[in-house]
């Protein structure tokens, strides 16, 4: 059975799904949700859903990346974690951090990349003019959003979105590839799911 580590900035959503999939056979089990955010919605999330929760504030850190990536490590250790899924973390890991975890810490990021990698994802590709947009579910390298891809989903974009209303779409289909392709990586498997546009 892997032990699956989730970490968070926001409401969770994500996480939510991730640890609602992982009963009955699937090879993975949820043993701690942490986040860089005491305040984060998703912390009280978990708890409702009985997995162990930690935060570690990153602002006393300051500049100070490697402390507060030391204080990260503390609690994923205790929890002996094998997996970690970034879901809505929102600080960027250093390549030690990151070398640590490598074939183990898998991203999810809301656009078709490597299409829009950072922030503002909807905007960009309501500006671009693009006809469909989704998200990715991807191992966490070095690159900002651009180790090797484990799964998309697709959603069109339809006439008169905003990005409120094309993120909205798109996190519901987050909310359908994140789970399956946590489940398949569990397993050892590692090919690209691509899921079928739905609305
Ligand atoms: C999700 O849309 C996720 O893809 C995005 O933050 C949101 C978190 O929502 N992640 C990034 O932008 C990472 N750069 P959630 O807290 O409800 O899961």
């Amino acid at each position: 059975m892997k032990r699956v580590a989730i970490l968070i900035s926001g409401g969770g959503s994500n996480m939510v799904k991730l640890v609602e999939s992982m009963t009955g056979d699937h090879p993975a089990r949820p043993v701690l949700v942490l986040s860089n955010d005491p305040e984060a919605a998703g912390l009280s999330r978990a708890a409702a859903l009985g997995v162990p929760t930690a935060a570690v504030d990153h602002r006393p850190f300051g500049r100070d990346r490697a402390g507060f990536e030391a204080a990260l490590l503390e609690p994923l250790e205790a929890a002996a974690s094998d997996l970690i899924c970034l879901a809505g973390f929102m600080r960027i890991l250093t390549p030690g951090f990151v070398a640590r975890f490598q074939g183990r810490m898998l991203n999810i990021h809301p656009s078709l990349l490597p299409n829009y990698p950072g922030l503002d994802t909807h905007a960009r590709a309501l500006a671009a003019g693009d006809a469909a947009a989704g998200c990715t579910v991807h191992e966490v390298t070095t690159e900002l959003d651009g180790g090797p891809i484990l799964g998309q989903a697709r959603v069109p974009v339809l006439p008169g979105d905003t990005p409120e209303t094309l993120a909205a779409r798109v996190l519901k289909a987050e909310h359908r590839l994140y789970p399956a392709v946590l489940r398949r990586a569990a397993s050892g498997d590692r090919t690209r799911l691509d899921l079928p546009a739905s609305p």
